[in-house]
Protein backbone atom coordinates (compact mmCIF):
# COMPACT_ATOMS: atom_id res chain seq x y z
CA UNK A 1 0.00 0.00 0.00
CA UNK A 2 1.28 3.77 -0.75
CA UNK A 3 1.89 5.54 1.92
CA UNK A 4 -0.54 8.70 2.14
CA UNK A 5 0.74 12.10 3.38
CA UNK A 6 -1.62 15.53 4.09
CA UNK A 7 0.24 18.81 3.66
CA UNK A 8 -0.71 21.88 5.28
CA UNK A 9 0.16 25.22 3.15
CA UNK A 10 0.43 23.07 0.22
CA UNK A 11 0.48 26.19 -2.27
CA UNK A 12 3.81 27.49 -0.41
CA UNK A 13 7.14 27.37 -1.53
CA UNK A 14 7.52 24.79 0.53
CA UNK A 15 4.58 22.73 0.73
CA UNK A 16 4.37 22.30 -2.80
CA UNK A 17 7.94 21.17 -3.37
CA UNK A 18 7.06 18.80 -0.63
CA UNK A 19 3.90 17.24 -2.77
CA UNK A 20 6.77 17.07 -5.38
CA UNK A 21 9.00 15.06 -3.51
CA UNK A 22 6.46 12.73 -2.23
CA UNK A 23 4.45 12.25 -5.23
CA UNK A 24 7.98 10.94 -6.78
CA UNK A 25 8.49 8.73 -3.96
CA UNK A 26 5.01 7.07 -4.90
CA UNK A 27 3.12 8.91 -2.18
CA UNK A 28 -0.49 10.03 -2.60
CA UNK A 29 -1.01 13.65 -1.49
CA UNK A 30 -3.70 15.97 -0.16
CA UNK A 31 -2.66 19.68 0.29
CA UNK A 32 -5.24 21.49 2.56
CA UNK A 33 -6.09 24.63 1.53
CA UNK A 34 -7.68 27.09 3.17
CA UNK A 35 -11.11 28.55 0.60
CA UNK A 36 -10.76 31.64 -1.53
CA UNK A 37 -12.25 33.69 -3.77
CA UNK A 38 -9.81 32.68 -5.75
CA UNK A 39 -7.82 29.78 -5.64
CA UNK A 40 -3.96 30.43 -4.68
CA UNK A 41 -2.41 28.02 -6.78
CA UNK A 42 0.63 29.45 -8.83
CA UNK A 43 2.77 26.94 -6.84
CA UNK A 44 0.38 23.67 -7.07
CA UNK A 45 -1.65 24.09 -10.82
CA UNK A 46 0.42 21.43 -12.12
CA UNK A 47 -0.69 19.06 -9.46
CA UNK A 48 -4.87 19.87 -10.33
CA UNK A 49 -4.42 16.80 -12.83
CA UNK A 50 -2.24 14.49 -11.37
CA UNK A 51 -4.69 11.36 -10.09
CA UNK A 52 -2.41 11.31 -6.83
CA UNK A 53 -2.80 14.61 -5.44
CA UNK A 54 -5.88 16.01 -4.12
CA UNK A 55 -6.96 19.43 -2.52
CA UNK A 56 -8.63 19.30 0.23
CA UNK A 57 -10.49 21.90 2.07
CA UNK A 58 -9.58 23.13 5.96
CA UNK A 59 -8.03 25.95 7.49
CA UNK A 60 -6.01 26.11 10.99
CA UNK A 61 -8.26 28.15 12.72
CA UNK A 62 -10.49 25.50 12.41
CA UNK A 63 -10.32 22.87 14.39
CA UNK A 64 -13.26 20.41 13.37
CA UNK A 65 -12.12 21.58 9.72
CA UNK A 66 -8.82 19.59 10.43
CA UNK A 67 -10.48 16.41 11.61
CA UNK A 68 -12.38 16.46 8.53
CA UNK A 69 -9.83 16.70 6.38
CA UNK A 70 -7.82 13.64 8.54
CA UNK A 71 -10.84 11.71 7.94
CA UNK A 72 -10.99 12.54 4.20
CA UNK A 73 -7.28 11.34 3.59
CA UNK A 74 -6.22 8.90 6.42
CA UNK A 75 -2.64 10.06 6.28
CA UNK A 76 0.41 8.13 7.96
CA UNK A 77 2.29 11.40 7.68
CA UNK A 78 1.16 14.89 8.49
CA UNK A 79 3.16 17.93 7.75
CA UNK A 80 2.16 21.31 8.86
CA UNK A 81 3.46 24.05 6.82
CA UNK A 82 0.73 26.13 6.99
CA UNK A 83 1.62 29.36 8.72
CA UNK A 84 1.74 33.30 8.28
CA UNK A 85 5.15 33.00 7.31
CA UNK A 86 6.38 36.50 6.51
CA UNK A 87 7.84 37.63 9.53
CA UNK A 88 7.53 41.71 8.79
CA UNK A 89 3.80 41.13 8.68
CA UNK A 90 3.90 40.27 11.90
CA UNK A 91 4.05 43.21 13.79
CA UNK A 92 1.09 44.59 11.49
CA UNK A 93 -1.29 41.29 12.05
CA UNK A 94 0.10 39.80 15.51
CA UNK A 95 -2.89 38.70 17.10
CA UNK A 96 -3.67 36.41 13.55
CA UNK A 97 -0.28 35.46 13.14
CA UNK A 98 -0.13 33.94 16.60
CA UNK A 99 -3.13 31.94 15.91
CA UNK A 100 -2.13 30.52 13.11
CA UNK A 101 1.50 30.05 13.55
CA UNK A 102 1.13 29.22 17.43
CA UNK A 103 -2.86 27.77 18.26
CA UNK A 104 -3.32 26.47 14.72
CA UNK A 105 -0.67 23.94 15.76
CA UNK A 106 -2.03 22.75 18.96
CA UNK A 107 -5.67 22.43 17.00
CA UNK A 108 -3.93 19.95 14.66
CA UNK A 109 -2.18 18.14 17.62
CA UNK A 110 -5.88 17.77 19.08
CA UNK A 111 -7.59 16.76 15.92
CA UNK A 112 -4.63 14.15 15.16
CA UNK A 113 -5.05 12.97 18.79
CA UNK A 114 -8.67 12.63 17.80
CA UNK A 115 -8.19 10.90 14.51
CA UNK A 116 -6.04 8.06 16.10
CA UNK A 117 -8.50 7.65 19.21
CA UNK A 118 -11.31 7.26 16.49
CA UNK A 119 -9.29 5.40 13.59
CA UNK A 120 -6.98 3.41 15.93
CA UNK A 121 -4.53 4.82 13.64
CA UNK A 122 -1.07 6.40 13.74
CA UNK A 123 0.04 9.51 12.15
CA UNK A 124 3.71 11.00 12.27
CA UNK A 125 3.30 14.75 12.74
CA UNK A 126 5.99 17.38 11.48
CA UNK A 127 6.05 20.87 12.58
CA UNK A 128 7.54 23.95 10.39
CA UNK A 129 9.62 25.29 13.28
CA UNK A 130 12.24 28.22 12.18
CA UNK A 131 15.59 29.95 12.95
CA UNK A 132 13.93 32.72 13.76
CA UNK A 133 13.17 31.43 17.13
CA UNK A 134 16.65 31.82 17.93
CA UNK A 135 16.37 35.89 17.10
CA UNK A 136 18.87 37.63 19.17
CA UNK A 137 21.37 34.38 18.45
CA UNK A 138 22.73 33.63 22.28
CA UNK A 139 25.20 30.86 20.67
CA UNK A 140 26.58 31.38 17.37
CA UNK A 141 25.97 28.90 15.21
CA UNK A 142 22.79 27.82 16.87
CA UNK A 143 22.01 24.31 17.76
CA UNK A 144 19.74 22.14 19.34
CA UNK A 145 20.73 23.31 22.69
CA UNK A 146 20.49 27.04 22.15
CA UNK A 147 18.37 28.90 24.12
CA UNK A 148 15.55 31.00 22.30
CA UNK A 149 15.35 34.52 21.91
CA UNK A 150 12.67 35.52 19.59
CA UNK A 151 12.66 39.13 18.05
CA UNK A 152 9.66 39.06 16.32
CA UNK A 153 5.63 38.23 17.17
CA UNK A 154 6.36 35.45 14.68
CA UNK A 155 9.11 33.94 15.78
CA UNK A 156 7.40 34.16 19.22
CA UNK A 157 3.95 32.35 18.11
CA UNK A 158 6.72 29.89 15.91
CA UNK A 159 8.14 29.24 19.82
CA UNK A 160 4.64 28.01 21.05
CA UNK A 161 4.16 25.97 17.90
CA UNK A 162 7.70 24.84 19.08
CA UNK A 163 6.93 23.55 22.33
CA UNK A 164 3.02 22.30 22.00
CA UNK A 165 4.80 19.74 19.75
CA UNK A 166 7.52 18.62 22.16
CA UNK A 167 4.92 18.39 25.03
CA UNK A 168 2.61 16.30 22.81
CA UNK A 169 5.30 14.12 22.00
CA UNK A 170 5.93 13.84 25.65
CA UNK A 171 2.41 14.15 27.25
CA UNK A 172 0.72 11.56 24.86
CA UNK A 173 3.86 9.90 23.69
CA UNK A 174 2.94 11.41 19.86
CA UNK A 175 5.56 10.79 16.79
CA UNK A 176 5.92 14.54 16.54
CA UNK A 177 8.49 16.84 15.64
CA UNK A 178 9.98 19.82 14.57
CA UNK A 179 12.33 21.05 12.31
CA UNK A 180 14.38 24.15 13.20
CA UNK A 181 15.02 24.96 9.57
CA UNK A 182 16.92 28.11 8.69
CA UNK A 183 15.94 30.33 5.52
CA UNK A 184 15.42 28.46 2.17
CA UNK A 185 14.34 29.44 -1.02
CA UNK A 186 13.54 29.03 -4.13
CA UNK A 187 12.10 30.24 -7.58
CA UNK A 188 8.72 29.50 -5.79
CA UNK A 189 9.70 31.86 -2.99
CA UNK A 190 6.97 34.70 -2.47
CA UNK A 191 7.83 37.74 -4.40
CA UNK A 192 7.67 40.00 -0.97
CA UNK A 193 10.93 37.74 0.65
CA UNK A 194 14.34 39.48 0.02
CA UNK A 195 15.62 36.94 -1.91
CA UNK A 196 13.66 36.88 -4.61
CA UNK A 197 12.55 40.61 -4.37
CA UNK A 198 16.29 40.86 -5.52
CA UNK A 199 16.40 37.64 -8.00
CA UNK A 200 13.02 39.17 -9.96
CA UNK A 201 14.64 42.69 -9.42
CA UNK A 202 17.57 41.80 -10.90
CA UNK A 203 15.57 40.08 -13.60
CA UNK A 204 13.36 43.63 -14.02
CA UNK A 205 16.40 45.38 -14.33
CA UNK A 206 18.32 43.29 -16.97
CA UNK A 207 15.04 43.24 -19.39
CA UNK A 208 14.88 46.98 -19.05
CA UNK A 209 11.67 46.22 -16.88
CA UNK A 210 12.58 48.51 -14.03
CA UNK A 211 15.74 50.77 -12.83
CA UNK A 212 16.19 49.23 -9.36
CA UNK A 213 15.21 47.39 -6.63
CA UNK A 214 13.99 49.20 -3.18
CA UNK A 215 15.20 47.55 -0.27
CA UNK A 216 15.44 48.14 4.20
CA UNK A 217 18.58 46.42 5.99
CA UNK A 218 21.44 45.36 3.49
CA UNK A 219 23.29 44.47 6.61
CA UNK A 220 21.27 41.46 7.91
CA UNK A 221 22.69 38.18 7.69
CA UNK A 222 20.94 34.62 6.61
CA UNK A 223 21.94 31.08 6.43
CA UNK A 224 20.50 30.29 2.99
CA UNK A 225 20.08 27.53 1.40
CA UNK A 226 18.28 25.46 -1.14
CA UNK A 227 14.29 24.59 -0.46
CA UNK A 228 14.06 21.26 -1.94
CA UNK A 229 17.26 20.53 -0.08
CA UNK A 230 15.20 20.96 3.34
CA UNK A 231 12.34 19.37 1.61
CA UNK A 232 14.25 16.09 1.98
CA UNK A 233 15.23 16.89 5.16
CA UNK A 234 11.86 16.97 6.66
CA UNK A 235 10.84 13.41 5.10
CA UNK A 236 13.58 12.00 6.56
CA UNK A 237 12.83 13.52 10.02
CA UNK A 238 9.13 11.38 9.60
CA UNK A 239 11.61 8.41 8.59
CA UNK A 240 13.88 8.32 11.78
CA UNK A 241 12.71 5.70 14.21
CA UNK A 242 12.38 7.99 17.07
CA UNK A 243 10.99 11.17 16.87
CA UNK A 244 13.09 14.49 17.84
CA UNK A 245 13.76 17.91 16.97
CA UNK A 246 16.65 18.86 14.45
CA UNK A 247 18.79 21.91 13.02
CA UNK A 248 18.45 22.24 9.44
CA UNK A 249 21.08 24.87 7.77
CA UNK A 250 24.25 25.30 6.07
CA UNK A 251 26.67 26.46 8.72
CA UNK A 252 27.26 29.62 6.23
CA UNK A 253 26.00 33.14 7.07
CA UNK A 254 25.96 35.63 4.42
CA UNK A 255 24.67 39.41 3.91
CA UNK A 256 21.66 40.81 2.06
CA UNK A 257 24.90 42.54 0.28
CA UNK A 258 26.36 39.86 -1.13
CA UNK A 259 23.21 37.80 -1.92
CA UNK A 260 22.84 41.18 -3.98
CA UNK A 261 26.20 40.36 -5.61
CA UNK A 262 25.44 37.29 -6.24
CA UNK A 263 21.86 38.41 -8.32
CA UNK A 264 24.11 41.09 -10.02
CA UNK A 265 26.67 39.14 -10.97
CA UNK A 266 24.17 36.74 -13.06
CA UNK A 267 23.28 39.28 -15.46
CA UNK A 268 26.95 40.54 -15.25
CA UNK A 269 26.67 43.98 -13.18
CA UNK A 270 29.81 43.90 -10.42
CA UNK A 271 28.59 47.55 -9.24
CA UNK A 272 25.28 47.23 -7.90
CA UNK A 273 24.59 50.49 -5.58
CA UNK A 274 23.39 52.74 -8.10
CA UNK A 275 20.48 49.65 -8.96
CA UNK A 276 19.27 49.86 -5.25
CA UNK A 277 17.20 52.18 -3.42
CA UNK A 278 16.64 52.35 0.65
CA UNK A 279 13.02 52.47 2.05
CA UNK A 280 12.83 52.79 6.03
CA UNK A 281 9.32 51.08 5.17
CA UNK A 282 11.60 47.90 4.82
CA UNK A 283 12.78 48.29 8.30
CA UNK A 284 11.55 46.20 11.07
CA UNK A 285 10.86 47.49 14.56
CA UNK A 286 12.79 44.76 15.69
CA UNK A 287 15.79 42.98 13.70
CA UNK A 288 17.36 39.71 13.44
CA UNK A 289 20.67 41.00 12.60
CA UNK A 290 22.36 37.56 12.03
CA UNK A 291 21.18 33.48 11.36
CA UNK A 292 23.84 30.45 11.56
CA UNK A 293 22.71 26.75 12.09
CA UNK A 294 25.16 24.10 13.03
CA UNK A 295 23.00 20.81 11.34
CA UNK A 296 26.03 18.57 12.76
CA UNK A 297 22.98 16.53 14.78
CA UNK A 298 20.78 15.86 11.60
CA UNK A 299 24.13 14.79 9.54
CA UNK A 300 25.12 12.63 12.24
CA UNK A 301 21.64 10.89 12.61
CA UNK A 302 19.81 11.67 9.68
CA UNK A 303 22.16 11.58 7.25
CA UNK A 304 20.99 15.11 5.94
CA UNK A 305 22.99 17.54 4.12
CA UNK A 306 22.09 20.30 2.02
CA UNK A 307 23.66 19.99 -1.71
CA UNK A 308 23.04 23.33 -3.41
CA UNK A 309 25.20 26.19 -3.11
CA UNK A 310 24.36 29.80 -2.23
CA UNK A 311 25.84 30.48 -5.78
CA UNK A 312 23.78 27.52 -7.21
CA UNK A 313 20.61 28.62 -6.11
CA UNK A 314 20.58 32.35 -6.71
CA UNK A 315 21.60 31.41 -10.45
CA UNK A 316 18.44 28.85 -10.07
CA UNK A 317 16.65 32.28 -9.01
CA UNK A 318 17.79 34.62 -11.35
CA UNK A 319 17.28 32.46 -14.39
CA UNK A 320 13.70 31.26 -13.33
CA UNK A 321 12.99 34.80 -12.99
CA UNK A 322 14.36 35.92 -16.39
CA UNK A 323 12.52 33.48 -18.21
CA UNK A 324 9.16 34.38 -16.58
CA UNK A 325 9.41 37.91 -16.86
CA UNK A 326 10.24 37.91 -20.62
CA UNK A 327 6.71 35.95 -20.50
CA UNK A 328 4.85 38.23 -19.15
CA UNK A 329 6.69 41.26 -20.85
CA UNK A 330 6.10 39.38 -23.98
CA UNK A 331 2.05 38.96 -23.25
CA UNK A 332 1.76 42.51 -22.74
CA UNK A 333 3.53 43.93 -26.18
CA UNK A 334 1.05 41.50 -28.11
CA UNK A 335 -1.80 42.93 -26.30
N1 LIG B 1 11.41 40.94 3.06
C1 LIG B 1 12.35 41.88 2.98
N2 LIG B 1 12.17 42.93 2.11
N3 LIG B 1 13.44 41.76 3.75
C2 LIG B 1 14.39 42.72 3.63
C3 LIG B 1 14.29 43.79 2.75
C4 LIG B 1 13.10 43.91 1.95
O1 LIG B 1 12.92 44.83 1.17
N4 LIG B 1 15.41 44.54 2.85
C5 LIG B 1 16.18 43.94 3.75
N5 LIG B 1 15.58 42.83 4.25
C6 LIG B 1 16.10 41.95 5.30
C7 LIG B 1 15.12 41.73 6.45
O2 LIG B 1 15.12 42.86 7.35
C8 LIG B 1 15.71 40.47 7.06
O3 LIG B 1 16.75 40.80 7.94
C9 LIG B 1 16.28 39.72 5.86
O4 LIG B 1 16.32 40.66 4.78
C10 LIG B 1 15.49 38.50 5.43
O5 LIG B 1 14.13 38.85 5.34
P1 LIG B 1 13.04 37.85 4.69
O6 LIG B 1 13.50 37.41 3.34
O7 LIG B 1 11.72 38.53 4.77
O8 LIG B 1 13.11 36.54 5.58
P2 LIG B 1 13.17 36.33 7.18
O9 LIG B 1 14.57 35.94 7.53
O10 LIG B 1 12.58 37.47 7.91
O11 LIG B 1 12.19 35.08 7.39
C11 LIG B 1 12.28 33.91 6.58
O12 LIG B 1 13.10 32.94 7.19
C12 LIG B 1 12.61 32.41 8.43
C13 LIG B 1 13.65 31.41 8.91
O13 LIG B 1 14.68 32.07 9.57
C14 LIG B 1 10.85 33.37 6.38
O14 LIG B 1 10.89 32.32 5.45
C15 LIG B 1 10.27 32.85 7.66
O15 LIG B 1 8.99 32.27 7.42
C16 LIG B 1 11.24 31.79 8.22
O16 LIG B 1 10.75 31.27 9.43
Amino acid sequence: MNKVALITGVNGMDGSHLADFLLAKGYTVFGLERRTSRPNRSNTSHLEKNPNFHFVIGDLADQNSLLKALNQSKPQEVYNLAAQSFVGSSWTIPEQTSDINGLGVLRMLEAIREYQEQSGERVRFYQAATSEMFGKMVENPANETTPFYPRSPYGVAKLYGYWITKNYRESYGMFACSGILFNHESERRGIEFVTRKITDGVAKIKLGLESHITLGNLDSKRDWGYAPDYIRGMWMMLQADEPTDYVMATGKSHSVRDFLDLAFQEIGITDWEGYVKHDPRYMRPAEVDVLRGDATKAKEELGWEPETSLAEMVKIMVEEDLRWNRIVANQLSNR
